[in-house]
């Protein structure tokens, strides 16, 4: 089998010389060489992020199957996305990610490759990459970290820090106490231990069929998932000699799939961007719409945080993603293939139906509204998202006046202010936090109840913004309103006072102002300067695309297939 290393390594010439060499001062015996498959090991793991930290003991193990099975491993490092120290957004990074994995796909004598990642946006990076390049790749995570554990109450990354933060606004924990929360929730390595973003991503990566099944749930570090790491080493040489790359994987049944995982999951409503910008790279027709579609059949079956009471080794325990799946199976496209070669009817046949416990059948879910709605109307006319199953049930339907904020410094700089004119019927509305607002989109859409309210017992509000809301998260919230304020969407022409509807059961969010007053002020909106002009941030601004189609940049998902199309380098002298 004529393999794409080959074009390097097997040549007589200079050129074979020069790359023979280079892997010859690695101390590989290349005199033994005989067309042997190169793996790429591409890994986030980063002491700039320790949800990541684990990834050194996945790689070796991924090593140690490649070579069992014939292979050569080959690990490079790519940027690590760490959700907490990255500002504005780790967001901004997830598609520099991405192209730097595809770049090295591209440039370098590699047949296949397994992603390392963990934290939240480093999986949908690698996979956007992945789907790019199409040479045959593994998707494994880190796994969660262990619980915190204070005063007898076990502690979920993120969800507990937002509860107990604001028990702290409110004067019902001092401050001493919060600083024993910090040291509790810091308990070890892995990703956040909830359904967050990176627990949701990494149940994505499994559905779509691109992460081996079962593998994402096990605890970080575990010697289980050193196993599984082995396994997918032994893996990712068969399915190089099969030639099993992503695109046979990411079909619209397997997105499909993977968004009725999403909502059974009560998942983080990042994923509805990630997988947005995931199928325009596989050249799947994902309309954002297609995720309130769904949702009107599949409710939130698995009891975890931000939704439920359970943290990710509940639901681990409960038999993870294959048994969640084992529930769905009566509704799932369950031809859709994996990386094991088998397709999901093949897998799920072994797999045991849940017991009681973290994951509920279909007739008895945590709750019995959808998970998620796609919401449209005069304010959000390309969508905005919201998570039905994280929100208060009586704000649902609300009708009240805007209180806007024009930026993320206006926010903090007002929201405590005890002169603050708001009151519980209020709509918080913050705007330019979106793709090139912000830019990056950051969490910032849980947007924190007042101060005085909160110390007057209020503990959700009606809240809408362009920006996101960590997986983490929860409350009436709506994100992702598109198009973003910095590009003139509706929600630039938001003033204080104007009154907002928001409708969920009939999808509809609305600005309550007559035309000819929003046409009065569109003809006076400006675009916001921004202090951006050199570097990255001035590329995603001027290329990224908007909420309801992933962020990703214009450039890199072409809309016809033929512009999508992985060119090789040529190897010749570089
Ligand atoms: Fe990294 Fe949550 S902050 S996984």
């Amino acid at each position: 089998m004529r393999l794409r290393s080959h074009e390097w390594l097997r040549g007589r010439d200079e050129l074979g010389f020069q790359h023979r060499g280079a892997l010859r001062m690695l101390g590989l015996d290349m005199d033994r060489y005989e067309g042997e498959p190169v793996v790429g090991i591409a890994s986030s793991w980063s002491e700039l992020n320790p949800c990541d930290l684990t990834l050194r003991m996945t790689a070796e193990a991924v090593k140690t199957g490649v070579r069992r099975a014939g292979g050569i491993p080959l690990e490079f490092p790519v940027m690590g996305l760490g959700e907490d120290l990255m500002k504005p957004s780790a967001m901004m990074y997830r598609n520099l990610l991405a192209m730097q994995v595809e770049e090295t796909l591209r440039a370098c004598p590699l047949d296949g490759v397994v992603l390392l990642g963990g934290c939240d946006k480093t999986i949908p990076a690698q996979l956007m990459a992945a789907a790019s390049a199409d040479l045959p790749a593994i998707q494994l995570n880190a796994g969660p970290r262990p619980a915190g554990a204070w005063r007898g109450r076990r502690l979920g990354s993120g969800t507990d820090l937002w509860r107990l933060w604001d028990e702290v606004r409110s004067g019902r924990l001092v401050e001493e106490e919060f600083h024993e929360v910090e040291k509790a929730l810091a308990a070890g390595p892995g990703a956040c231990n909830v359904m967050g973003t990176a627990s949701t991503m990494a149940a994505m990566a499994e559905t779509l069929g691109v992460m081996p099944p079962g593998t994402g749930t096990p605890p970080a570090g575990s010697a289980g998932r050193l196993r599984d790491a082995e396994s997918s080493g032994k893996r990712i040489v068969a399915m190089i000699a099969e030639d099993l790359r992503p695109s046979r994987l990411l079909t619209p049944d397997a997105f499909d799939n993977a968004i009725r995982a999403l909502l059974a999951l009560g998942g983080s409503t990042n994923a509805v961007l990630h997988l947005l910008a995931l199928a325009g790279r596989a050249g799947v027709d994902l309309p954002l719409r297609r995720f309130d579609v769904l949702s009107r059949d599949i409710p939130c079956l698995v009891d975890l945080e931000p939704v439920g009471v359970g943290l990710v080794d509940d639901f681990e325990s409960a038999g993870g993603v294959p048994a969640l799946l084992k529930n769905l199976e009566p509704i799932m496209a369950t031809d859709a293939l994996t990386v094991t070669g088998r397709t999901w009817r093949e897998e799920l046949a072994t797999v045991e139906r849940p017991g009681p416990g973290a994951i509920r059948p279909l007739r008895d879910p945590v709750a019995a509204s959808p998970t998620l709605a796609v919401l449209e109307g005069s304010l959000a006319p390309n969508g905005g998202v919201l998570k039905v199953a994280a929100a208060t049930p009586a704000l649902l339907r609300h009708e009240g006046p805007a209180l806007v904020f024009d930026s993320y410094a206006d926010l903090r700089a007002r929201i405590d202010d005890p002169d603050l004119e708001v009151t519980a019927e209020t709509v918080l509305v913050l705007r330019h936090a979106g793709p090139r607002g912000a830019p990056g989109m950051p969490e910032w859409g849980m947007i924190p109840i007042p101060k005085k309210l909160q110390q007057a017992g209020v503990r959700d509000m009606v809240r809408l913004s362009d920006a996101r809301m960590s997986g983490t998260g929860f409350g009436t919230v709506v994100l992702h309103v598109a198009p973003e304020a910095a590009v003139g969407g509706p929600l630039a022409l938001v003033r204080t006072g104007d009154r907002i509807a928001l409708d969920t059961p009939a999808r509809r969010l609305e600005l309550l102002v007559p035309d000819e007053e929003l046409a009065r002020r569109r003809a006076r909106w400006r675009p916001p300067d921004s202090p951006h002009h050199r570097g990255w941030p001035r590329v995603y601004i001027d290329t990224v695309l908007q909420a309801d189609e992933g962020c990703d940049l214009d450039f890199l998902r072409p809309r016809d297939a033929a512009a999508r199309r992985f060119v090789p380098p040529e190897v010749g002298r570089s």
